[in-house]
């Protein structure tokens, strides 16, 4: 038996390795704080969870899901792009229904890259971007992300060449794992980026719906012209508190969105139904909950942001997202400092070097444990400060 080389020369996906080495240590009676995946640990209100339940008692409601996703559906999020961004979409020939937005981030790749295409790739970035390029065949072509540039990446600083040959331009705003957020003139030159250079602009921003502060993330299909040359992938996962249930979309120009489906219907047969139906309850029913959510949210990004220079690491204060994105003192490397801290205190950070070579020197701290957690998670590092 012998592995195909394009997984033999996979490393394993960080976030699973560690899974398994965190189970380890709670069995052996460690009280792990996990502050490493970005899962929400808080759920969905009681009407999505009982449209669930109610549409899973029906009798019919359990065959394929349908390739296409229900129309319904389809409808729900279309009406959820006017309703929040004022974009108006075609449900059928402009909305893809994703099974969790992870898989659409994949398989576009293998529908807009051939061998050898170039994709512009994020770094640090949700890996996978990266995934799905190499999976494809395709060749990565990555774009720092500094922080003296407010995490955003230099549009004018791509070689012609590189630009040229490149299929697609990845961004992801607001950010995983930087926190950052793009404005719309950032958007609109990414845009034209993307006409002058004939590419797919795939945009994903599963955290719209995840600000502090007042801010109101932005679509990149708010710009004139978008859907000739963007596709946007949003995501149930982090805006309603239902990662686990795996519904997403993607949304924008009718030609990726006919491509993606044509990948998609080749390798999936659809959601579950009651879950589709549960989504539908999520995208247009009541919204006013999401206020407090994300007010709860904040809370915790303050608790972290006040103990973080106590022990010893700095970072900026993010505006959205689910994460804050933590410099570490001089000359220390992530995957050494965090392995170390989960040995010495029980808490799991994720090295930034997961994201990509210029997530090193930084870790990547979520906020989906209770502010009691957090403090006890700060407090634990105060003690272990090297
Ligand atoms: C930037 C980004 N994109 C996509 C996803 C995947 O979301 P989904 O649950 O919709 O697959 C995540 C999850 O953490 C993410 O951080």
């Amino acid at each position: 038996m012998r592995l195909a080389k394009r997984i033999s020369d996979l490393p394993p996906y960080i976030f699973a390795e560690v899974g398994r080495k965190l189970e380890q240590l709670k069995a052996e009676g460690v009280d792990v704080i996990n502050l490493g995946i970005g899962s929400p640990d808080l759920p969905p209100p009681r009407h999505i969870i009982d449209v669930l339940y109610e549409a899973a008692l029906k009798p019919d409601n359990h065959g394929y899901g349908g390739y296409y996703g229900l129309p319904g559906l389809r409808r729900a999020m279309a009406d959820y792009y006017t309703r929040r961004f004022d974009v108006h979409l075609h449900p059928d020939r402009e909305v893809a229904v994703l099974i969790g937005s992870k898989e659409g981030l994949f398989n576009i790749s293998l529908a807009f890259l051939d061998s050898g295409d170039v994709a512009l790739v994020p770094d640090p970035g949700y890996p996978t971007y990266s995934l799905g390029t190499h999976m494809a065949g395709g060749v990565r072509y990555p774009l720092p992300l500094l922080e003296d540039n407010g995490f955003l990446p230099e549009l004018e600083s791509i070689p012609a060449d590189i630009a040229d040959a490149a299929r697609i331009l990845w961004l992801n705003y607001p950010n995983n794992p930087s926190g950052a957020v793009a404005d719309q003139e950032f958007l609109a030159r990414a845009v034209n980026f993307a006409r002058r250079h004939d590419l797919l602009l795939c945009c994903d921003n599963p955290y719209c719906d995840l600000t502090f502060d007042g801010y109101r993330a932005p679509s990149v299909l708010q710009v004139p012209g978008a859907k000739e040359v963007a596709l946007e992938f949003n995501s149930l996962s982090k805006t309603y508190n239902m990662a686990g249930w795996r519904v997403g979309m993607a949304v924008g120009s009718p030609q990726a969105v006919e491509a993606l489906a044509r990948v998609k219907t080749n390798i999936d047969s659809g959601i579950f139904k009651p879950i589709q139906e549960a989504a539908i309850a999520a995208l247009s029913g009541d919204q006013s909950w999401l206020a407090e959510r994300n007010a709860i949210y904040q809370r915790r990004r303050d608790v972290v942001v006040d103990f973080l220079p106590t022990v010893g690491l700095t970072a900026q204060v993010p505006k959205a997202a689910l994460y804050v994105w933590a410099r570490l003192p001089e000359g220390q490397k992530s995957y050494d400092f965090c392995m170390c801290t989960l040995e010495r205190t029980g808490v799991w950070l994720t090295p930034g070097s997961a994201f990509g070579e210029n997530g090193e020197g930084y870790t990547r701290i979520a906020l989906t444990l209770p502010e009691d957690r957090l403090r006890e998670a700060g407090e634990r590092l105060r003690r272990d400060k090297r």
